[in-house]
């Protein structure tokens, strides 16, 4: 067997050179980390779980019309991408107050916002991805102003979509976060999302008891990390009857000796 080429290593996921040039391979990793990876752990069956829901809402988005860079799943770990580069800009959209809003501001968790919100990151480990404006991505060049339009337009499309997907299977999408790429095509290049749609990176509260079903459950030692992907996936129904893919993720790795 020859070792596949790997392009990147994140804190979530391995990017591997695809077959075919302009496609990469997505690796989901069960590693997890918290406030800019200080907190470092491992969820067991994590990315088996969110390269299925991934998988699902890109799946859901694309039938929407939303360009992205997801073309297939390829196995319990890794889907087959479209190569972009990625914009710097981490888009989060917040229909609930919660996490760093509720601190800066001082507003409870759990308090409906007047309107959604939408906030500019700047991808940047060392700085700690700080929070920018438009302003500061336009003066440093981080993306262009139509491209800025572009992402934010498509990210409430994404969030009325999710919203409603959610709200069906008695979730309240608190909000999440967002990453765009730029696909060249000739002279010109368009913005498609990327990255992965999962409870790594939004908030999904129970309706009725407010549980939190992501990855708050590791930022606050709050435990059942797992089940509560799992109640995600299950709910999107994903979880076949009698072939929970985390179980058998472990015990085919469990037989080969890994
Ligand atoms: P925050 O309340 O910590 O700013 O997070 C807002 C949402 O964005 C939450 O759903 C988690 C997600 N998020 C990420 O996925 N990655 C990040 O690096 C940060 C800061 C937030
Ligand atoms: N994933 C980010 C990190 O490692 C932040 C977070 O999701 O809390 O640090």
């Amino acid at each position: 067997m020859t070792r596949r080429r790997q392009v990147y290593e994140g804190k979530a996921k391995i990017l591997y050179e695809g077959p075919e040039p302009g496609t990469l391979i997505q690796y989901f990793k069960d590693d997890a980390t918290a406030f800019n990876a200080q907190k470092k752990g491992t969820i067991n069956g994590k990315g088996v779980l969110n390269n299925r829901i991934s998988e699902h809402i890109f799946t859901l988005l694309g039938a929407i019309g939303m360009p992205h860079h997801f073309i297939r799943r390829l196995n319990m770990r890794e889907q087959l991408i479209r190569q972009v580069e990625i914009v710097p800009i981490e888009v989060v959209v917040r229909n609930v107050a919660a996490g760093s809003l509720s601190k800066r501001l001082g507003i409870e968790e759990g308090t409906p916002l007047p309107r959604t919100i939408v906030e500019y990151y700047y991808k940047d480990d060392a700085l700690g991805d700080p929070m920018v404006s438009d302003e500061h991505i336009a003066a440093f060049g981080w993306a262009g102003q139509e491209e800025l339009h572009e992402m934010a337009d498509m990210a409430i499309r994404v969030n009325d979509f999710m919203s409603g997907l959610f709200a069906g299977i008695g979730i309240r999408l608190v909000d999440f976060k967002l990453e765009f790429g730029r696909l060249y095509e000739n002279d010109f290049s368009r913005i498609i999302l990327a990255d992965e749609i999962s409870p790594d990176g939004a908030r999904l509260w129970d309706m009725t008891t407010n549980e939190k079903l992501d990855k708050d459950r590791f930022r606050r030692d709050l435990g059942g990390e797992v089940e509560a992907y799992q109640e995600v996936a299950r709910r999107l129904g994903l979880l076949p009857e009698g072939g929970d893919p985390v179980v058998v993720d472990l015990e085919s790795r469990r037989g080969k000796g890994k």
